[in-house]
C-alpha cells in the first residue's frame, strides 16, 4: 500500500476530472493566444505537474520558461517578492502566461504580475489550477482557473505538505492526523 494514499481523507478532483479540465483550459488558451508565440512561465515547484499537462494541450508555438518565487507578507499586505530563480528571457512586447498551482491569498501572483509588468510585455495573463477565493486578500484575479475549491488544505498534482505528496496524481484533502503528527 502506498503511504501517500493512506494519508488522504477525500479525493477532491480525480485524475479523470483533472485530465478533462486541463483539456478544456488548453483549448481556451489556444484560442485566446492564437497567432502569437506566448512565453509561458511555470512557477516552481507547485505548478510543475499542471504545467507539463497543460503545455501538451496547447496547440501553439510557445516559449517555456520557469521561475521560483516566494512572497513574504506582513499581515494582510502583499509584502515582498523574492526571486529564487528568475528568467533571463526578454519579455518586452511579448504575450505572457503565468502558470501557478493555486491562488490562495493572491499575494504571490499580485507581486509577480506587478514585477513582470515592469518588463514591458504586451500582456500578462494568469492561469491557476486551483482558486481558493475565500482566502483572497490581494487584488488579483486569474484569467484561467482549473477548479474553484473550498478553504481546505489540499495536496497532490504538484501541491505539497512539507514537500510531500506533490506526485500524487489527483487533488486530495489530507487527514487531520497528518498535520497533528
Ligand atoms: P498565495 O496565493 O500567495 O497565498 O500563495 C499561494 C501559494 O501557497 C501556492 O503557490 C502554494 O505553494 C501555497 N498553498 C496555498 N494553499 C495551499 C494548499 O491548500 N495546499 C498546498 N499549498 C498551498
Ligand atoms: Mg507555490
Amino acid at each position: 500500500m502506498n503511504a501517500m494514499h493512506e494519508d488522504i481523507k477525500t479525493i477532491l478532483y480525480s485524475e479523470e476530472q483533472i485530465r478533462a479540465r486541463v483539456k478544456e483550459l488548453g483549448a481556451q488558451i489556444t484560442k485566446d493566444f492564437e497567432g502569437s508565440m506566448p512565453i509561458v512561465i511555470g512557477i516552481l515547484k507547485g505548478a510543475i505537474i499542471f504545467y507539463a499537462d497543460l503545455m501538451r494541450e496547447l496547440d501553439l508555438a510557445a516559449q517555456l520558461e520557469f521561475m521560483i518565487v516566494s512572497s513574504y507578507g506582513a499581515g494582510t499586505t502583499p509584502g515582498q517578492l523574492v526571486f529564487k530563480k528568475d528568467t533571463d528571457a526578454n519579455l518586452e512586447g511579448r504575450n505572457i502566461l503565468i502558470v501557478e498551482d493555486i491562488i490562495d491569498s493572491g499575494n504571490t501572483l499580485y507581486l509577480l504580475k506587478n514585477e513582470l509588468e515592469k518588463r514591458k510585455p504586451a500582456m500578462v495573463k494568469i492561469c491557476a489550477f486551483l482558486d481558493k477565493p475565500a482566502r483572497r486578500t490581494a487584488q488579483i484575479k486569474a484569467d484561467y482557473v482549473g477548479f474553484v475549491c473550498a478553504d481546505e488544505f489540499v495536496v497532490g498534482y504538484g501541491l505539497d505538505f512539507a514537500e510531500k505528496y506533490r506526485n500524487l496524481p489527483y487533488i486530495g484533502v489530507l487527514k487531520p492526523s497528518v498535520y497533528e503528527k
